[in-house]
């Protein structure tokens, strides 16, 4: 028996105890005399002693060094009056060393594990497996399990059946870039990774699984961000025989109950979460994901600058575009680099320019303020409610740019001013999305979410003439300014189903060739069906207060899509690549 405890349970009632520990010398303390050990294992730390009275037990300790395992035997004694550690669970006792014995040495950790030190993320993903033995790490990871743990007995509750499907499939196109995997056994064939099981879960409502959930591994390999990883996991739902609002409902009952059960302490916003149209959210936001925590609205001053004198403002609506604007209160003492760093902030979000005017007790102020009339002024000031010490930002650009980076602006004004209570989940449902939207890159309209979302009933005649009109049963749900889920109501007839693809511009014969399964599976009587899916990681992250989604994840990819520490991706031995009928063809610079 290696040990009789772990690390983290001894206390003031174990006194006088002969207990065997086993563990990781954390911290290694050489008194002149007695050596003190903070002993370490994936609980929790136990002070240990050495005292040179008995011989054979000390020259170990001396021997020992950060990171070794070892093996002790000893008597549980209790510390000292004022010589307890309150950030250990067990401070209250010490135990004094009888038996020693060093299980395995370790070479010096090229950084401390789990003291206060910052260590650079490149070093700490090489040698994940020593970050991961900081007490951080192991929260996170226990907690990411209790989640996951709570949320499959909810949905067993519920009388869903978690199902597993493929992850070696055929493209899912859903717009991002696919991981794909070469066929041995068919030359220039390929496997596709799924970006999520979108259409298996249907084909599962096709074949008469009513209600279906999976915690599913999806893979995209797409540009990495703060809240992204190209492996993640998603909690995938399907269900069939429902409307947006089962969905929806069945969402908002998990949600609940998962936040009451995880983040008790914290206040939930309101109850039914809060609705917006995506045109509500990006017109009242500037965003599709808006942060609740706080109001600040942006407003729309087309109609009150439209006679103005400045051209910006005028032509932009002349074209069909919006004047936004947002009151910020008290902002009338940015300085000058506090506004030019908000104007960069709108730039990044395609902005051509922040303009804006200020209330201050000399009067209007700002490099515009002199191409309004007084008249236009006040209605200004009315329509936003701005009094003496407010500062007014403007944006000029299509709708979705004039929202969007405004959007940004707020964003960055209620950190800055302290808006934003930390002590709050602000769940809010994102519905109503433009089915289409038109890339720029690719020069076509491509779907927002995926193309097997259904559009609106009364937004369907305008499919040919007005595409980008349509409007989707799609809905989001959004937590503290966050995504973290999203899903829709689906087409179930193949008809529909063509006159999208026709629409997104694929050919019959392209459609035949990548969803022929799916369109077939709609001629055999597949039933109404919708669903939706969490980015579990994302959502995890946020309970657990972390500023990315690597910290949530035992083994993450870095930024740059790699793994630091199996590195990978890797090159392959040659005969293995030719195995699978592939030339490589070196990069052209
Ligand atoms: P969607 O693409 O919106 O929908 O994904 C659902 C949720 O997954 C999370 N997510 C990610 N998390 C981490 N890393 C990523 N690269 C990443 N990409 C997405 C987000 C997002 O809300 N099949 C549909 C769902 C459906 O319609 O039922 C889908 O995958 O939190
Ligand atoms: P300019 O006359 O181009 O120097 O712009 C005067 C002010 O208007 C500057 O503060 C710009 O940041 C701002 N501005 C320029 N274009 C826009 C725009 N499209 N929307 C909002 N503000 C703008």
């Amino acid at each position: 028996m290696y040990r009789t405890h772990t690390c983290s349970e001894l206390r003031a009632s174990d006194e006088g105890k002969e207990v065997k520990l086993a563990g990781w010398i954390h911290r290694r303390r050489d008194h002149g005399g007695l050596i003190f050990v903070d002993l370490r294992d994936g609980y929790g730390y136990t002070q240990i002693v050495f005292d040179p009275s008995n011989k054979d037990a000390y020259d170990i300790g001396n021997e020992c060094r950060s990171e070794f395992v070892i093996e002790i035997e000893g008597v549980v004694r209790k510390r000292p009056e004022g010589q307890t550690n309150k950030d250990i669970e067990t401070r209250e006792i010490e135990v004094l060393v009888t038996k020693a014995l060093i299980l395995n040495k370790s070479l010096t950790p090229p950084f401390e594990v789990d003291q206060n030190k910052e260590v650079g993320e490149d070093i700490r993903l090489k040698y994940r497996y020593l970050d991961l033995r900081r007490s951080r790490m192991h929260n996170n990871i226990e907690r990411r399990y209790k989640m996951i743990k709570f949320i499959r007995d909810f949905m067993d509750k519920e009388n869903f059946l978690e199902i597993e499907t493929p992850i070696m499939i055929k493209g899912t196109p859903e717009g991002s870039r696919e991981y794909i995997v070469p066929s041995r056994l068919y030359p220039e064939h390929f496997y596709v990774l799924p970006q999520s099981p979108q259409q298996l879960k249907q084909l599962l409502m096709a074949s008469s699984f009513d209600k279906y959930f999976q915690v599913a591994r999806c893979f995209r390999d797409e540009d990495q961000r703060g809240d992204r990883q190209p492996e993640f996991t998603q909690l995938d739902i399907e269900m069939s025989f429902v409307h947006e609002k089962d969905v929806m409902d069945l969402t908002e009952k998990l949600v609940m109950a998962l936040s009451k059960k995880m983040l008790p302490e914290k206040k939930i916003q309101s109850t039914p979460f809060r609705r917006l149209t995506w045109h509500e959210a990006m017109n009242d936001y500037g965003s599709d994901k808006p942060d609740l925590r706080f109001e600040m609205k942006l407003e729309t001053i087309s109609e009150e600058v439209e006679m103005c004198e400045f051209k910006v403002f005028t032509s932009v609506l002349q074209n069909g575009g919006t004047v936004k604007a947002l009151k910020v209160q008290g902002g009338a003492s940015f300085t000058r680099k506090e506004i030019d760093e908000l104007e960069e902030i709108a730039k990044i979000y395609k902005a051509k320019g922040l303009a804006y005017i200020k209330f201050t007790e000399e009067g209007i102020q700002g490099s515009i303020a002199k191409f309004f009339k007084e008249e236009e002024l006040n209605k200004i000031k009315e329509k936003v409610e701005a009094s003496q010490g407010d500062i007014v930002f403007f944006t000029a650009d299509k709708f979705e740019t004039a929202c969007e980076s405004l959007g940004q602006v707020r964003l960055a004004c209620g950190k800055k001013l302290n808006l934003i209570d930390e002590n709050v989940l602000s769940y809010v449902w994102v519905t109503h999305f433009p089915l289409f939207e038109w890339n720029e890159e690719e020069q076509h309209i491509t779907a927002v979410h995926h193309p097997f979302t259904r559009p609106l009933a009364e937004d369907i005649e305008l499919l040919k003439e007005n595409p980008e009109k349509v409007r989707s049963e799609a809905y989001d749900l959004v937590l503290n300014g966050s995504e973290i889920a999203g899903g829709s109501i689906r087409i179930h007839e193949k008809k529909l189903q063509s006159a999208i693809f026709d629409t997104l511009g694929i050919s019959k014969e392209n459609a035949e060739l990548r969803f022929g399964h799916l369109l077939h599976a709609f001629e055999f009587g597949a039933p109404p069906h919708g669903g939706i899916a969490f980015g579990l990681d994302r959502l995890i992250m946020i309970f657990q207060n972390e500023p990315n989604i690597r910290e949530v994840i035992a083994f993450p990819k870095d930024q740059k899509a790699r793994d630091l520490m199996l590195e990978a991706p890797s090159t392959l031995p040659e005969d293995q690549i030719a195995e699978m009928h592939i030339a490589i063809r070196k990069p052209n610079n």
